[in-house]
């Protein structure tokens, strides 16, 4: 019984917040089309004709679709208020294609890029959209580069990296307590300003219906993290609750 009123106080929790977003994205509208138009039209045919989109297809190549992915994108920005906050430098790890930080310049932010060099089309893809891409491989229990620099936001969306290796029946094996503990320190201590946040946002997992194993929720939530759906946000000291509405 106490559960079930913990679940539909959640729901509603959730609802609400579903809800203020739609609002708030009503309100502050974001004209997606400058941002498609301002593509190189010729560049991006001629990279949908070497990497077409069409069902047999390799699914990575669904990435070559900008009508989906910009403003997919551009939700993703206003559900950190980049939309209507002064310009900040963020670094996103996993950046893939790179429409996220393509998205974020152009509304006035600027920011880096970390993946590795797996996906030739990505390489194509972040060189079209202007966006720099650090090389590198994020691992357990290993500290992020040096950028040499601090950031206002670190991102991470769909995130892959916390995953080792399939296990003998194909499951992947997940980063542990100790290897969250250690990526969350060194994002906090070495890549985020005081007044920095961290976005770690999370791809469905088999069972379709949850994005968080209980050992990773608690982890971040011991951490201070707030948990909406698919998205945990961080502060940098772990006692302070993050806002995604930012607050310089
Ligand atoms: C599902 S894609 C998400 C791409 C992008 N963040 C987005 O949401 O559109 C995951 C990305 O993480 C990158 N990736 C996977 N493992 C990684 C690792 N260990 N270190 C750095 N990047 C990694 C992949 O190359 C890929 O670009």
């Amino acid at each position: 019984m106490k559960l079930a009123r913990k679940f539909q106080k959640l729901f509603t929790a959730e609802a609400l917040q579903s809800l203020w977003d739609h609002a708030r994205r009503w309100r502050h509208p974001v004209d997606v089309r400058p941002l498609l138009d301002r593509l190189d039209r010729n560049a991006w045919a001629e990279l949908r004709e070497r990497f077409p989109h069409r069902p047999e297809a390799p699914r990575i190549n669904r990435f070559v679709d900008t009508e989906h992915w910009i403003p997919v994108n551009v939700e993703r920005a206003q559900d950190l208020w980049l939309d209507q906050s002064p310009p900040l430098r963020i670094l996103d790890l996993g950046c893939g294609p790179g429409y996220f930080l393509y998205v974020c310049t152009q509304l006035g932010h600027s920011g880096v890029g970390v993946d590795i060099d797996e996906q030739p089309l990505f390489r194509e893809t972040t060189a079209l959209l202007g966006v720099r891409r650090v090389i590198a491989r994020i691992e357990a229990q290993r500290s992020l580069p040096d950028f040499g620099e601090q950031f206002d936001l670190v991102t991470a969306h769909r995130i892959c990296f916390q995953k080792t290796v399939r296990d003998a029946h194909g499951h992947w094996l997940e980063w542990e307590r100790e290897d969250w503990e250690y990526f969350l320190n060194d994002v906090r201590t070495r890549m985020l300003r005081a007044d920095g946040r961290l976005l770690l946002d999370f791809n469905p997992r088999a069972d379709g219906c949850t994005f968080f194993t209980p050992e990773l929720r608690a982890v971040l939530v011991r951490n201070g993290a707030q948990i909406f759906r698919s998205k945990a946000l961080l502060a940098v000291d772990a006692r302070q609750r993050a806002a995604f509405k930012p607050t310089n």
